[in-house]
């Protein structure tokens, strides 16, 4: 199936889609040239789980996820209101924040980058895991996508655990929705996102999150000390393919098809 072409800027407008709020004006590259709303009293807050800490037990350990969530991805997000406190730019919810880092201040970046980051990233996380998981349905429109893409979903999870044993120091591996619909395996450095952008994480690695794995030393040492690829394999016994599933239909219904010929 052929996608029309596109820009990141389908991905604000899924972004904007789930806030309810109305479209943005683009320029020819895909941002968006509107102000973001004035700040609000509100800033980012910590996500709650939806299991308890212990409830991915014996693939992730308890101690590690409450250190992981209250401490690792609270610093995240202290250190971001820190960094936005009074900026337009706070009042944008976590996700469409990334897809505008472009637009960000030049003395805003580097924060925004990393804790900012940090916050997408780990809010994504939490709910791309689950005590429940179950396999990815047969014939579901993602199986089938990932088996047309990388031949067979055994390949598919093989690549997925070069790529994140690859990740040099930390940093995530993810599966990505392109905007030209293409589902595809990359990864990312220390804390930044798909949705940043080309320009941030490189050609071939900006799409929609799909799932991802955080790769970082602070995600698995205290059970699997230095032996990263375990951790990678008791991942695929918590991924949430429902979540998943879900994140690539709201992928693919939110891209312009294109007219027919
Ligand atoms: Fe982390």
């Amino acid at each position: 199936m052929h996608f029309a072409n596109l820009t990141l800027g389908w991905m604000l407008s899924l972004a904007q889609s789930r806030l309810g709020v109305g479209p943005l004006v683009h320029n020819k590259l895909g941002s968006d040239t509107s102000s973001p709303a004035p700040p609000t009293a509100t800033s980012y807050t910590l996500p709650p789980l939806d299991y308890s800490y212990e409830a991915l037990e014996p693939h992730f350990d308890a101690e590690t996820m409450r250190i992981h969530h209250t401490k690792h991805h609270q610093t995240y997000v202290t250190n971001l209101n820190a960094a936005l406190q009074g900026n337009e730019f706070s009042s944008l919810d976590i996700d469409e924040l990334m897809t505008r880092f472009n637009d960000l201040p030049a003395d805003k970046k580097t924060v925004v980058r990393n804790q900012g980051g940090g916050h997408a990233n780990h809010s994504f996380f939490w709910k791309n895991l689950t005590p429940n998981a179950t396999a990815l349905a047969d014939g579901s429109p993602l199986k089938t996508g990932i088996e047309d893409t990388f031949s067979s979903f055994v390949a598919f999870q093989q690549a997925f655990e070069k790529a994140a044993t690859s990740v040099f120091g930390s940093g995530w591996a993810w599966l990505i929705l392109t905007d030209t619909g293409e589902l595809r395996v990359v990864t990312t450095a220390n804390q930044d996102s798909p949705l940043m952008g080309e320009s941030v994480v490189g050609a071939g690695a900006a799409g929609f999150p799909i799932m991802g794995l955080d790769v970082w030393e602070h995600a698995y040492y205290l059970q699997y000390r230095n032996v990263r690829p375990d951790y990678i394999k008791a991942y695929w016994q918590v991924v949430n393919w429902e979540f998943a599933s879900e994140r690539y239909m709201e992928g693919r219904g939110s891209m312009v098809q294109p007219e027919p010929l």
